[in-house]
């Protein structure tokens, strides 16, 4: 991305360059040309572009259709760094810049171009998203996303050079080599984030996952999982270490279940120690509750509609076994998150097991993250694999006394 008035300076230099030898070239024609070299169809197209951005205040009122550019400012959790996230910016030609490009035809600019862009120009997998400006046109709007490097197969990735670091040194680097804009853009990326309330949050995750999951032709597709049964099974799979082999009859509920397919797949692996399990099930998401519900009508009453934050049984159950991904909500919510489990929805003598999705660092495993949020781990699984090769981080345990509540 470029500011008109880089813009406007820069044709200005080629002009009198270029008027050294050809003393007849017009100014028309060298704008022309610099925008189209920059990604635009022509100089009003580049000019309407870079107009000022305006913050969007409700991303349900963006009219997505008529959107022709989005543009990416790409965050990764660091829990070391300002703010708890840096900045990743990527090499093209000579500059540091964030992803950039036009939707596709018939794209989704939340499902699909944001997660396209990012990938196809820096092999940048997002997670949680959210458009936080827009130009005056409304033509172009700029998300920030979370994620970070993209590990797997299964799309095309662009292996480039990347520069990260904490989102001020990013925006510094920007302006030195003359992005006042793009610099200000990442900076008004990080505050977004930083001031997100935590019911946006939750909108966007809505947003951003459920129709994906509903769109899936697979059930693991459905609980967000692009691979195969048997990529699924070695991902996924090792959960089943975290049951105790002493209970031969269990009843495991997954908050954050989205289809149930998790809670499900459970079944036939406990089955294979000899434990008889029962799935059950909470997402915040209504529609995929009911697809779980659609999916498993046997089972429609074991699926509930809640934020795993504060969800408790209607009629005050407990579960020997409750699994519960630590993502699904900020970091500084993660003591409260377990606190809650452990409060109301673990039985008494029971296991409470933590994932972290993904593949991410050992800073930001599981392990760390738990015992980060104040608690001790008592056991964790065996790290799971894709194609035979590490992958992810094992889940983890916290085991609940017998006696420790009424
Ligand atoms: C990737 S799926 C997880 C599926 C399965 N539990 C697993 O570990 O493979 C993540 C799900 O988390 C749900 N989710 C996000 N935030 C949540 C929250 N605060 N409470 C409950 N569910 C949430 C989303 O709707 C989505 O269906």
């Amino acid at each position: 991305m470029i500011d008109l008035e880089q813009a406007r300076r820069r044709a200005k230099e080629r002009l009198r360059q270029q008027r050294r030898t050809s003393p007849g070239v017009k100014l028309t024609a060298v704008q022309h040309t610099l925008a189209c070299e920059l990604g635009y169809a022509g100089w009003p197209a580049l000019g309407r572009d870079t107009e000022r951005f305006a913050p969007v205040d409700e991303p349900d009122a963006v009219v997505w259709q008529g959107v022709r550019r989005v543009s990416v400012a790409c965050l990764v959790r660091d829990p070391d760094a300002p703010g708890g996230a840096v900045l990743v910016l990527h090499r093209r030609e000579g500059r540091w810049v964030v992803p950039s490009g036009a939707p596709a035809d018939g794209e989704d600019v939340w499902d699909d171009a944001v997660l396209r862009i990012p990938m196809e120009t820096m092999g940048f997998r997002r997670q949680e998203t959210h458009p936080f400006a827009l130009d005056g046109d409304r033509r172009h709007v700029v998300f920030w996303v979370l994620g970070g490097r993209y590990a797997g197969t299964r799309m095309d990735a662009a292996e480039v050079e990347w520069w990260t670091g904490p989102v001020a040194d990013g925006a510094a680097l920007l302006r030195e080599q003359g992005d006042g804009a793009l610099a200000s853009l990442v900076e008004g990326a990080d505050e977004s984030r930083r001031s997100m309330t935590y019911e946006r949050r939750a909108a966007d995750v809505h947003r951003t996952l459920t129709g994906i999951n509903l769109a899936a032709t697979t059930a693991q597709g459905g609980s967000g999982f692009g691979g195969t049964d048997e990529e699924w099974r070695d991902a996924r799979g090792k959960l089943v270490e975290a049951l105790d082999p002493a209970r031969l009859s269990v009843r495991l509920l997954d908050q954050a279940c989205a289809n149930g397919h998790l809670a499900i797949s459970m079944v036939g692996w406990a089955s294979e120690i000899g434990i008889e399990l029962t799935p059950y099930g909470v997402d915040i998401a209504p529609e995929l509750v009911d697809r779980a519900r659609a999916d498993h009508p046997s089972l429609a009453s074991h699926f509930f509609v809640g934020d795993a934050l504060r969800w408790m049984h209607p009629e005050g159950e407990r579960f020997e076994v409750v699994h519960l991904l630590l993502d699904v909500v900020p970091p500084e919510l993660h003591a409260a998150l377990i606190q809650h489990q452990l409060d109301h929805v673990v039985a008494p003598g029971g296991r409470l097991v933590m994932s972290e999705y993904g593949d991410p660092p050992t800073a930001r495993s599981a392990e760390a993250l738990v015992t980060r949020a104040g608690f001790d781990v008592a056991g964790r699984t065996r790290q799971p694999t894709r194609n035979g090769r590490p992958r992810g981080c094992p889940s983890v345990w916290i085991d609940v006394s017998r006696d420790e509540r009424g």
